[in-house]
């Protein structure tokens, strides 16, 4: 048999072992099938060796058919390999399959979102389709983050305020006591335009029906040229009404808070009681949400920007009081009680 008639017959015993591959189905028959052909003894291989020794002029006709019959069985078993990963996956999905029509397991327990998870998703979401970006800050904090670019230096009577937890450190550091500090640390490391919603935990030496030492607040804030109050209400307007529906009446009233002028502070009406007046709301109707105003010039010199140039307005609120209103929740504790009779009432998942 010449070269030229082994390499012929090769290639045909070759697509007769492919076909029987493919038809087999099985990864491990394509891996045979290249060791049989192309492996240190295979029959391409031993192809390649009779070439050496045929002679000069027979080599270069002999040569071409060998290769062509190489490359041919090269790229076909690349084929099959690239086939039998495709199998390799079938297996894979048809082995680990799950029947989605199977019955739900009754004793099986599905966890459910925290009241304050659920509103501070509805919060984002709200703020997010507004513009803002989101932004997260120190708990633990410099005395001068939290107070003293806030306009309440030493010994200012605006600190009575609010009971804080010093660390005892070298340098004055704390827990923060409102989310406020975020605003610091935002503007010094940014410039405006700056349009900000940051969610967080704070801490007040603080227990009580509508008090607890750990709650959640959210700050939000605008700096850039030309923002004025009516910025600030539509802002404020626009999420109450997202939040506790397009009914729910809500009101502002002039308050101080150091880091802004003028100040402001904005209720919603009494959940539980729709306003008549209740336990809850001490019978005034309202429930206090939080604290807003124009961001103060003394904190633009804080970070060093031109109060001649920007304005700004921020506003803080706390996140527990919003869910006890929405909620109807008659006691801020419940929110941390880790109560699963309690919890289990909210819904799984958010919007
Ligand atoms: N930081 C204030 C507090 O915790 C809430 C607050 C009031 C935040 C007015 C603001 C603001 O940004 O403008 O009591």
């Amino acid at each position: 048999m010449t070269l030229l008639e082994k390499a012929e017959l090769i290639k045909n015993e070759f697509e007769a072992d492919r076909q029987a591959a493919i038809d087999g189905g099985k990864p491990e028959a394509i891996e045979a099938l290249r060791v049989t052909y192309l492996g240190r003894k295979g029959k391409v291989t031993a192809l390649m060796e009779d070439l050496r020794s045929a002679s000069k002029e027979d080599r270069p006709a002999a040569g071409k058919s060998v290769n062509m019959v190489r490359s041919h069985i090269d790229g076909a078993i690349d084929g099959l390999k690239a086939l039998a990963l495709k199998w390799e996956l079938a297996a894979i999905i048809n082995r680990e399959a799950v029947d989605i029509t199977l019955p739900v397991d009754e004793g099986h327990q599905v966890g459910s979102l925290h009241p304050v998870s659920l509103i501070r998703q509805q919060l984002m979401k709200v703020f997010r389709s507004l513009g803002f970006t989101v932004m997260d800050g120190p708990e633990i904090d410099f005395d001068f983050f939290n107070f003293s670019a806030l306009n309440m230096p030493d010994n200012h009577p605006a600190r009575d305020m609010q009971d804080t937890f010093y660390v005892e450190t070298a340098e004055k550091m704390l827990l923060r006591t409102h989310t406020s500090n975020i605003q610091i640390h935002t503007m010094l490391n940014q410039q405006p335009p700056l349009r900000i919603i940051a969610p967080g935990r704070v801490f007040r030496v603080d227990n009580d029906m509508t008090h607890t030492p750990m709650f959640h607040q959210i700050e939000g804030f605008i700096v850039d040229e030309g923002i004025t109050f009516a910025h600030l209400k539509g802002t404020i307007d626009t999420f109450l009404r997202a939040i506790f529906g397009p009914t729910l009446k809500s009101r502002f009233r002039p308050s101080f808070f150091p880091f802004v002028e003028p100040g402001a502070e904005f209720d919603v009406e009494c959940g539980m009681c729709k306003g008549k007046g209740c336990r809850t709301c001490k019978s005034t109707g309202w429930i206090e949400i939080g604290g807003c105003g124009m961001i103060h010039p003394a904190v633009f010199e804080a970070v060093g920007y031109d109060s001649s140039r920007y304005s700004g307005f921020a506003f803080g609120f706390g996140m527990d009081r919003i869910a006890m209103n929405r909620f109807a929740l008659p006691d801020l504790r419940q929110l941390f009680e880790g109560d699963y009779e309690f919890l289990g009432h909210f819904p799984t998942r958010g919007n």
